[in-house]
């Protein structure tokens, strides 16, 4: 092969050509290459806070090893690569998962269809058409996470990407322009025209680890890049350049060791408004984001089935079924108590908005606030979802008024409450069973906000930025929405 010809290694040639370079050593790349990335895929999950619910992509997933621990999280995870032989180990490593050979510059997946992206240098500066792909088909809210080579030069392991140079020269400078993304502000910049908000630059951890010279050199022989430098030498100079290269940092006891600067990119794709009139500043500190105060627990069939209604619904997961998701037979038993008492008491869905709004607010619940309030406001106006909210029930029919302030009795001190304290709720047209059958449907409401208050359950920034202005407003109170602010 001469060394001009144009050689499909690079991620903006010909996608079917990728094969040649980085498949035709697939199985030598899965096992003796690519593990030592798992650093850099184990701190982007976790800065990325995936978790179970999340449907996740990895473009130019590789070997799949990446998809394979965020399936270990809780993800539901999908991945494309160009090589059909990459594929067909991460397949073998992701049997659940949603694998596809193709191109990332045009996903075959239909927009917001994933709450994360990633891509471990897989997306470079040379292909600005696949974060548009990546924007497209993220779900408002969703976050992407991508990693690209940062100051390799001055990295303590450059050694250990120096035999890539045997190739021809055009190729060593297009790597070069390849790698640019890893330059300070030259990654924001890219994000930010993409559309995506709160990008934030991070430092990944990258260590190459081998045994010895010899392992060395054939993990590097096996990937893309050293296929150009192959081309160029053939693979019997490469691997002995590789092997001599390496014997000079060999340590007595300890492993061939090589450090490289990765700079991670991590955003998200606008939700509405939220995105700039949000009212909610965004401040991301190091901490993974949450959705509560408790680790995400193991994905049950359960969990999942909620999950699935939540996607269905709304597009998303919420934040109570992630919280709720240690114990989701309660909180279906829970709702259907809430359901018998809703009958017995024959209580309209105004009159239940009424009352939860009522008795979240009181309680400084935010989250059923919002979520309430919201309905409500559907149904008699949001200034005055908004004035109940506030506990002064402006424009709320006689009825309504009664049921609110019995709410708010019940949720404050139910202990103050006498016997002539219920006759305004005869007055106001409620029979005994009635009265009952409230009373019983506010304390279950209590019970399921005191446990998600207690947990630091977030209010869903999607419910957040859906919830008309006037009932946002007048939720000054609890848990700020999240993950992305936590
Ligand atoms: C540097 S490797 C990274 C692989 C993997 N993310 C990892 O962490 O090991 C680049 C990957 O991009 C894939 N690739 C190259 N061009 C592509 C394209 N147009 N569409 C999809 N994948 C592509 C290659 O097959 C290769 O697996």
């Amino acid at each position: 092969m001469t060394a001009d010809r144009a050689i499909p290694t690079q991620l903006d040639d010909g996608w079917q050509g990728v094969d040649e370079g980085w498949g035709r050593q697939a199985v030598a790349f899965a096992t003796i290459c690519e593990p030592a990335n798992c650093r850099e895929y184990v701190a982007l999950h976790h800065y990325l806070g995936v978790q179970t619910g999340d449907r996740l992509l990895d473009v130019a997933c590789g070997a799949g090893l990446a998809l394979e621990l965020a399936t270990v999280r809780g993800a539901r995870c999908a991945g494309i690569d160009a090589s059909p032989r990459l594929v067909a180990v991460a397949r073998d490593r992701n049997p659940d998962g949603d694998l596809r050979v193709g191109d990332m510059h045009a996903l075959p997946w239909d927009d917001n269809s994933f709450t994360v992206v990633t891509s471990f240098r897989g997306i470079w500066g040379t292909t600005p058409g696949a974060v548009a792909e990546v924007y497209r088909v993220l779900a408002p809210g969703g976050r992407v996470g991508l990693t690209v080579w940062g100051h390799i030069k001055a990295s303590p392991g450059a050694w250990a990407l120096a035999p890539f140079a045997l190739a021809a020269a055009p190729k060593v400078e297009h790597q070069a322009s390849m790698v640019a993304l890893g330059r300070p502000g030259a990654g924001e910049a890219f994000l930010l025209e993409a559309g995506f908000v709160e990008i934030e630059r991070i430092d990944i951890p990258f260590v190459f680890e081998f045994a010895d010279p010899e392992v060395y050199a054939r993990a590097m022989a096996s990937t893309g890049p050293a296929f150009e430098a192959i081309e160029a030498v053939g693979e019997t100079a490469f691997l002995q350049t590789a092997v001599e290269l390496a014997r000079d940092k060999v340590r007595d006891g300890l492993p061939l060791r090589a450090p490289i600067s990765v700079v991670g990119y991590v955003a998200s794709k606008p939700v509405g408004h939220s995105a700039t009139g949000g009212g909610h500043v965004v401040t991301r500190g190091s901490e993974q984001p949450s959705v509560s105060f408790l680790a995400p627990p193991m994905l049950t069939p359960e969990a999942q089935h909620r999950f699935d209604d939540d996607l269905e619904g709304g597009g998303y997961v919420t934040n109570v079924s992630r919280v709720w998701a240690f114990m989701p037979a309660t909180l279906e038993g829970l709702s259907d108590l809430m359901d018998q008492v809703t009958e017995a008491g024959s209580l309209t869905f105004r009159q239940r908005a009424v009352l939860v709004t009522a008795a979240a607010s009181t309680l400084g619940d935010s989250y059923c606030s919002l979520a309430w309030g919201k309905r409500l406001a559907a149904e008699v106006g949001s200034d005055v979802a908004a004035s109940v909210i506030r506990g002064e029930d402006e424009g709320l029919d006689a009825s309504d008024q009664v049921l609110a302030q019995w709410a708010r009795r019940v949720a404050t001190d139910p202990n103050s409450i006498v016997a002539d304290d219920v006759q305004a709720l005869r007055d106001g047209g409620f029979d005994e069973a009635q009265i009952f059958a409230i009373t019983a449907f506010v304390a279950l409401r209590l019970a399921f906000s005191t446990v998600n208050d207690a947990l630091g359950t977030r209010p869903d920034r999607e419910l957040d930025a859906s919830t008309p202005e006037p009932v946002r407003s007048a939720v000054t109170f609890g848990r700020q929405p999240g993950p992305d602010d936590a």
